[in-house]
């Protein structure tokens, strides 16, 4: 569990603005900024972000959250990774790493900024070498996809990162991957005269370079090491650029080159990233689903492109979501994405797409190719080799339309096909009864939970034991028991954030859509006051024709309490006239 307090000052010294145009650029737009959401398709700008609030609200779609939220719901990233990015970004050290292992949540940190001086470095030095802008002019890139993914350029010579590091002898360059330290113990840049390619993670870091040769020298492309930043099976090249493209499109195209990533989008594909030199593992799967409902894999047409397609599919079988489509393009065998899109142009290139395999036709096809249906030894090859991949899939409509598939192909009931990979059958998923909405609220707790969202901490105003009517009531009730509990100062996104998943979410999420537009000068003092009075009014009403219902058989203390009530009720009505 992260801290409360933790995540309110992480809000606090967090500019949402800042988070978001990085990923989805924003334009100013009165007290707000705007975009075309990102979360749903559209061609005039509904998503706002309010820079004073520090929350962001769709009208279009109603998504909305604060920076967290939207670092979870865009990036795909996990509740704590989200924290985390956020929390490097202000310079704050996550709690949990603060106990078990300072050292290296430091060691991260500095990591990362020599990463991002090395980047700096090298765009600069890309500048200056007319002989690496001609190659990349060549192979048909403008200067502005090359910003878009920082290419680079590292000069010739053994020791260029001294002019940017000092001393250039520090571990950390080693431990970064830039410099290589050999048996003699003598130090030198890894890359030298190369093109490079940074390697950005999901929360922007350059993590890793990829560095290619400008001639026909050997490696053509030489990679950073893994790092403690750098995990090649969790990477993938060209994401962050892409998460947008990949939000719009509805899907992801995974290809191999560095260079495919940029030539494509050089070509108007944004939406398409590269495993890095490794195959694709699990966790690329699942980030990429996380991000979209379709992954097309395609790789290089000759054999080594194959094969990669086969572990992709593969890695992919256990991540599989019904629903979700993965599908595989061959491309003709002399070609790769970067080749074929130059040649044959964009639109033939998405013609492509959108007619490639499914992952359960490549499955059958590759299960059957080399196998003879028409004889019992075919038929049982066929169900030996099918086993492990039909038992790896745990997407259950998936899982037993393949396996349907496979059983009548190889002559055998899907009963005789489970029993002989002993699948024991799924039992229908229990699904809770969503809970019903109540009926709509008095106008006046709507009010006061608008005010609240502007302005947490009036929530304190309110009596311990607030409750009030309906959602919005038992929205506020839960703030005033949240507040009251923590001292601290607190923030609307932190509220936002503490409620965001509960049962009161979406309550405050109606809330803040309908408070972005109050601007600062709204006096929400007198608003709040206004209709504390009016909640105050009608209390007293309710239990004041209560007690004149019993008429004659109200006792003593009921006259008295009667009174008073009246009383109060006046002087109530002398304040609003
Ligand atoms: P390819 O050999 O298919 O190169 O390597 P490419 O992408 O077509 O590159 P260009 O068009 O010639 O520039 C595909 C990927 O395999 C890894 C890199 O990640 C590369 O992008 N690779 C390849 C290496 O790591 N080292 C190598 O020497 C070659
Ligand atoms: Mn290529």
């Amino acid at each position: 569990m992260i801290p409360q307090d933790f995540i309110q000052t992480l809000l606090s010294r967090t500019d949402i603005v800042e988070v978001i145009d990085r990923r989805v650029p924003l334009k100013k737009s009165g007290a707000n900024y705007q975009a075309c959401c990102p979360f749903h398709n559209e061609k005039t700008p509904s998503f706002t972000v309010s820079p004073t609030k520090q929350f962001y609200h769709c009208f279009g779609c109603g998504a909305h959250g604060t920076a967290i939220g939207f670092l979870m719901e865009f990036a795909g990233l996990g509740y704590v990774e989200a924290i985390g990015t956020l929390a490097e970004q202000v310079g704050m050290v996550m709690p949990e790493m603060t106990a078990p292992n300072p050292a290296q949540a430091r060691q991260t940190t500095s990591l990362i900024d020599i990463m991002q001086r090395a980047e700096q470095y090298y765009r600069q030095q890309l500048k200056a070498s007319p002989k690496a802008i001609d190659y990349l002019k060549a192979r048909g890139l403008t200067g502005e996809v090359a910003a878009r993914f920082g290419l680079g350029y590292a000069p010739d010579g053994w020791r260029n990162l001294d002019q940017v590091f000092s001393p250039y002898g520090d571990a950390a360059l080693e431990a970064a991957g830039l410099v290589i330290v050999n048996d003699a113990g003598q130090q030198y840049d890894r890359f030298r005269d190369r093109v490079m390619f940074p390697i950005i993670n999901q929360k922007g870091d350059v993590i890793g370079f990829g560095g290619r040769v400008l001639d026909g020298g050997e490696p053509k492309y030489l990679n950073s090491p893994e790092t403690a930043l750098f995990q090649k099976g969790h990477e993938l090249y060209g994401l962050f650029q892409a998460t947008r493209a990949i939000r719009d499109a509805g899907r992801v195209l995974v290809v191999e080159g560095y260079m495919d990533v940029v030539a494509l989008a050089q070509h108007g594909v944004e939406y398409a990233v590269a495993t890095l030199g490794t195959a694709t593992t699990p966790f690329h799967v699942q980030k990429l689903l996380r991000l979209c409902d379709q992954v097309v894999f395609c790789f290089d047409g000759d054999k080594p492109g194959q094969k990669a397609a086969w572990r992709a599919l593969e890695n992919a079988l256990p991540q599989l979501v019904d629903g979700k489509r993965i599908g595989f393009l061959f491309l003709p065998e002399e070609h790769d994405p970067d080749t074929y899109i130059r040649e044959f142009g964009t639109e033939a290139f998405e013609h492509e797409l959108e007619n490639s395999l499914p992952l359960s036709g490549y499955l059958l096809r590759e299960l059957t190719a080399d196998v003879d249906l028409r004889t019992q030894e075919g038929r049982s090859a066929l169900l030996k080799n099918a086993q492990p991949l039909l038992t790896a899939i745990t997407a259950p409509t998936t899982a037993l339309l393949l396996r349907k598939e496979v059983a009548a192909l190889a002559g055998v009931t899907q009963a005789e096909l489970e029993a002989l990979y002993v699948i024991k059958p799924i039992a229908a998923p229990q699904r809770q009864a969503p809970q019903k909405a109540k009926r709509a609220v008095p106008s006046g707790l709507r009010i006061l939970l608008r005010c609240l969202v502007m302005k947490p901490e009036l929530a304190r105003e309110l009596p311990r034991d607030f409750h009030g009517e309906g959602n919005e009531g038992a929205a506020i009730a839960a703030l005033v028991d949240w507040l009251n509990e923590s001292a601290d100062e607190t923030s609307t996104a932190a509220m936002i954030q503490h409620f965001q998943g509960t049962l009161h979410g979406p309550v405050f999420a109606n809330a803040q859509g309908e408070v972005i537009h109050w601007g600062e000068d709204f006096d929400i003092l007198a608003e709040f006051t206004g209709i504390m009075r009016k909640i105050r009014r009608d209390a007293i009403e309710t239990e004041m024709s209560m007690l004149q219902a019993k008429g004659l058989a109200m006792n003593e203390l009921e006259r008295v309490r009667h009174d008073e009530l009246k009383e109060e009720l006046k002087q109530l009505r002398a304040q609003v006239g």
